[in-house]
């Protein structure tokens, strides 16, 4: 069958950061920097390589750092001009968003991850989208959506990124209930989120990345507040389990690292300091010396 392709993301942007604190307390922790950049341009990178067109986030207040990043700086583009930087010029302008190919909307009270989702209903419209969640950087070949979107191709349906965690870790994560397990692709007859370990029906949890189909939002509009006495996108996506959609669970070939987490984003900034085409050699022998 044709499935419709999936050319919108949503980021929902609109947390707090509390995990990472004090580092987030005046600035958006999706700005955090990874080596040379923040981790929402990774996180647009990653979405464009899946063929992404339509980029809409979900925000909040203090968050308009994030509109300025994918916005063109009138006096620094002029600075760099006067002093002769064409090549740093080049490349701030190689990414720039298309005009009008980005959206931004608020999530005026911290409901949960599913009203957040569900703010952009209006956005997205009826067709089946993305989301990404920026503090999970994920990094790899093939890129994390891209490998979602095109197992989407032939599965339909709804496909989310998972990992196997200890089982002491339920707790934090949306939780698969299993019913047929291929491998790389999982089927599942349900999701449960931050299950307590003994309760949690298997050890394979959701990351933040997710391909959904529209019906979604009528499930949200109506959800009763779950796990955390928040809206939970989990129990959206279980409401479309039960109305017999598929749902698939995808062991990516990226790598995750928790920037949400401090000792997490320690890792990503070393793991990717050293994949650094020219700062990782040098940087190497940093860490040599320091350890
Ligand atoms: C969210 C989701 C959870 C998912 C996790 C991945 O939780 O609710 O299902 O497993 O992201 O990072 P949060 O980390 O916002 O508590």
């Amino acid at each position: 069958m044709q499935q419709k392709r999936v050319r919108k993301a949503v980021f929902p942007v609109a947390g707090l950061g509390t995990r990472i604190l004090p580092a987030t307390k005046a600035m958006p922790k999706e700005m955090l920097t990874v080596v040379d950049r923040p981790l929402i341009h990774y996180a647009i990178e990653e979405a464009k390589a899946a063929g992404i067109e339509e980029f809409y986030f979900v925000t909040s207040r203090a968050k308009s750092a994030i509109e300025d990043h994918f916005d063109v700086a009138f006096e620094l583009e002029e600075t760099l001009r006067g002093r002769g930087r064409s090549e740093t010029l080049d490349e701030l302008r190689a990414w720039l968003p298309a005009a009008g190919s980005f959206a931004f909307t608020r999530q005026q009270r911290p409901l949960g991850l599913g009203h957040a989702v569900w703010c952009a209903r209006h956005l997205v419209g009826d067709e089946p989208f993305a989301v990404l969640l920026v503090d999970d950087l994920m990094i790899g070949d093939p890129p994390c959506l891209k490998e979602m979107v095109d197992a989407y191709g032939k599965t339909g349906g709804n496909i989310v990124a998972v990992v196997e965690v200890p089982r002491e870790h339920t707790r934090r994560y949306g939780v698969l209930d299993v019913v047929n397990d291929g491998g790389k692709l999982v089927s599942a007859k349900g999701v449960v989120e931050k299950p307590e370990p003994a309760a949690a029906p298997s050890t394979l949890t959701i990351i933040g990345r997710y391909i959904i189909q529209p019906e979604v939002f009528g499930h949200l509009e109506n959800m009763k507040p779950g796990s955390g006495n928040e809206i939970q996108l989990t129990d959206g996506l279980d409401r479309l389990i039960a109305g017999g959609q598929p749902f698939h669970g995808m062991r990516v070939a990226a790598h995750r690292y928790d920037c949400g987490d401090k000792l997490g984003f320690l890792e990503a900034n070393v793991a990717l300091g050293l994949q650094h085409p020219t700062l990782g050699g040098p940087f190497r022998d940093i860490l040599q010396k320091l350890v």
